[in-house]
Formats: C-alpha cells, sequence, structure tokens
C-alpha cells in the first residue's frame, strides 16, 4: 500500500448509501465543505459477497465518467455483521494484514443496515444467545468492530456511524437495557420500530464512543474523531429490500419525488462530509445541512452509563481500565 494513501475500512459500501458515498470519493468533485487537502485512498469494504467484478465495474465507470488525479482503490473483505463469528474473522484480518505499525486506519465507517418485515432473532452466537437481526447488525455488530479496532485508528482519524433521525421515534417509549428484550419480542415493536430502537441505541453508542476516545487519548493534542450521519430518508436505495416489490417501485419511482425525501446523491455527499470534512467537530450528528441535534436522552449520562454497562456486560464493548 502506498504510504501516503488514507486507508479506509468500509462496512455496507456495496449498495445504497455506502456504495454511492464511495462513487462521491472516487468522483472527487467540488464540494460544498472544507475537504483538502485531498490524499489517495486505500478502501477495505467488508461485504457478505466478496466477488467483486461488478463492483470494481461500477467504480471504474465512475472513474471514467469523472476522472480524477487522486486514485482510490477498493478491495473486498468477507463480513456478515449477522455473524460474531464473521466479524471476529473480518476484525483480524484488518489487524493482520491491512493495518501495519506505521499505517492506522484512517477513515472508519460504519454503514451497513438493515429493516426486517417482521423482528427475528436469528442471530445465534457460540454461546448460545440470541438477538434479534436489526438490533445486531444495526447497532451490536459496530459495538463489536469498535471494540476490535479502536486502538488502531490513526490519532488523527475519523469514525463515521451512519445513524437516522429514526433514532427519535421510540422517544415516546422507556427504551432501556431493562425494557429492550421486551420491545424487541413483537407486538407493536415491529420491523419498523426494531430499526428505531436499533438507531437510538447506536446513537448511545456515539456518545459512548466519544467518551471512550477522550479517555484513551487524554491529552489534548490529536486524537480520532467521531461523527454520526443522519442521511435524510432516501427510498433508492435497497434498504426496504424485505417489502414488496411494488412498494419498492413505489418508493424508487414516487417517493422521490417528494421534498420530504432525499436524493441519494445528496445523502451520499453528507456520508462523504462525514469521512473527509476535517472541520467537523468530534460528537457532530451531521444532517444534509449540516449539524443536528440527536434526541435529548443522548445527551443524558446516566442514561449513557447504563447502556455503556449493558455493552459492556454482553462483552460487545470494553472501557477505560479492561483496556489492553
Ligand atoms: N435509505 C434511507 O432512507 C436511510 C435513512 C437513514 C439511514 N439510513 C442508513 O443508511 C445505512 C445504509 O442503508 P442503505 O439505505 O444504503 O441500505 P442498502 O441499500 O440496503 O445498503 C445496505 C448495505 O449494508 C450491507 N449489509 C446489510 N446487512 C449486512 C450484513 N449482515 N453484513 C454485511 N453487510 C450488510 C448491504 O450489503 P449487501 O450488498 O450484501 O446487501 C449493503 O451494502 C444504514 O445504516 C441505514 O440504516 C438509510
Amino acid at each position: 500500500m502506498d504510504p501516503m494513501s488514507k486507508l479506509v475500512v468500509f462496512t455496507g459500501g456495496t449498495a445504497g448509501l455506502g456504495l454511492a458515498a464511495l462513487g462521491k470519493l472516487i468522483e472527487n468533485a467540488p464540494t460544498n465543505f472544507e475537504a483538502t487537502p485531498r490524499f489517495n485512498y486505500e478502501v477495505y469494504i467488508g461485504a457478505r459477497s466478496t466477488s467483486d467484478g461488478a463492483l470494481q465495474a461500477h467504480f471504474e465507470g465512475v472513474r471514467q465518467s469523472s476522472p480524477s488525479p487522486l486514485e482510490v482503490k477498493a478491495h473486498l473483505l468477507p463480513l456478515d455483521l449477522a455473524s460474531l463469528d464473521s466479524i471476529e474473522r473480518f476484525a483480524q484480518d484488518v489487524l493482520s494484514n491491512i493495518v501495519k505499525p506505521n499505517k492506522k486506519i484512517d477513515i472508519l465507517v460504519l454503514n451497513a443496515g438493515i429493516v426486517v418485515r417482521n423482528v427475528r432473532k436469528t442471530v445465534k452466537l457460540p454461546d448460545n444467545r440470541e438477538f434479534e437481526s436489526t438490533l445486531f447488525v444495526n447497532t451490536l455488530s459496530q459495538a463489536v468492530l469498535l471494540k476490535r479496532l479502536l486502538h488502531v485508528m490513526a490519532d488523527d482519524g475519523r469514525i463515521v456511524l451512519v445513524g437516522s433521525e429514526k433514532h427519535k421515534v421510540p422517544a415516546k417509549t422507556v427504551v432501556a437495557p431493562s425494557t429492550i428484550e421486551d420491545l424487541l419480542s413483537g407486538g407493536k415493536w415491529e420491523g419498523r420500530n426494531a430499526y428505531g430502537l436499533s438507531k437510538l441505541v447506536q446513537m448511545h453508542l456515539f456518545f459512548i464512543l466519544k467518551d471512550e476516545i477522550n479517555r484513551r487519548w487524554p491529552s489534548e493534542g490529536n486524537k480520532p474523531s467521531v461523527v454520526a450521519i443522519s442521511p435524510g430518508f432516501v427510498p433508492e436505495t435497497k434498504l426496504a429490500r424485505e417489502w414488496p416489490w411494488i412498494l419498492q417501485l413505489i418508493g424508487r419511482y414516487v417517493l422521490t419525488l417528494f421534498p420530504f425525501t432525499t436524493p441519494l446523491p445528496v445523502a451520499a455527499n453528507t456520508i462523504l462530509r462525514g469521512m473527509v470534512d476535517t472541520t467537523l467537530s468530534s460528537g457532530t450528528y451531521l444532517g444534509r445541512t449540516g449539524a443536528i441535534a440527536p434526541l435529548e436522552e443522548c445527551n443524558d449520562p446516566t442514561k449513557r452509563d447504563e447502556w455503556r454497562s449493558w455493552f459492556v456486560e454482553l462483552g460487545f464493548w470494553k472501557t477505560g481500565a479492561d483496556v489492553n
């Protein structure tokens, strides 16, 4: 790897917002935000399918339509976020084969996510614990990846969590470590609600991560920064893939005509900004026009402590003294 290239580790780069954001990185087009100096990038995409012919052809098409003097190379690494074994193998792969003593991760983007039509406990761990798949893929998998990779982030690195304004939806219900199991066991917590819940817990994780970085990099100097993204409602992606095809077509060709939706290139630009805009301060929750406020309870240190303890008890987080 060219030592001057920026090392990017990315989940969910094979479709939808992630694919479009990587296309923007390759395009290297002028942006409406600060993004200088610009770099070459070496991108490692964790993906369920590692046959990358179509992906490389897509990126080559972007390169040809928007020639750039900068080089963005993309590689696929096997990763299934619904499998703890696969997440551990991916993290080990990154640690053993990608990161070098003089090359840490410059940008880590945790973008992959799902919505299911009906909640189901399909994620089974080797120790026989079972988890609802939305919560595991959208949130718990991110905690595990951060637990394994945070120590190899570059001191001036950036971590991007792709969140959602839907994290505000469960606000009328008491969502806490003590209620989450019940909330996910059916009833009105069907697929889309489980999605909102997973994004709420992810938003707590975002602030837990910010605190953890301050703990591990205590000096005032360079430390990794963390940004969460609200891409807006983007019906063109494959997120609703479990819904009937007719609804997906309506989403893609009808809903996109309405102003309450966000065009895919605009949403991709918000993710790109989260990745490369060095003027963003750590802890920014970024929407299409700039910083926005997360749900008020995400600023509550007592709630954050409860969620942190929950992640640690599950074995999906390491904090302070536990860190090697
Ligand atoms: N679209 C929206 O309106 C919207 C709004 C707010 C937030 N978001 C967030 O944006 C992110 C991207 O969503 P999207 O709309 O771009 O959806 P998408 O088109 O369905 O893309 C999802 C990406 O995640 C990957 N992925 C899903 N499950 C995975 C697993 N088990 N292991 C590894 N990779 C997995 C998919 O890989 P495959 O190619 O293998 O399927 C794909 O690359 C999500 O976090 C979503 O919550 C989306």
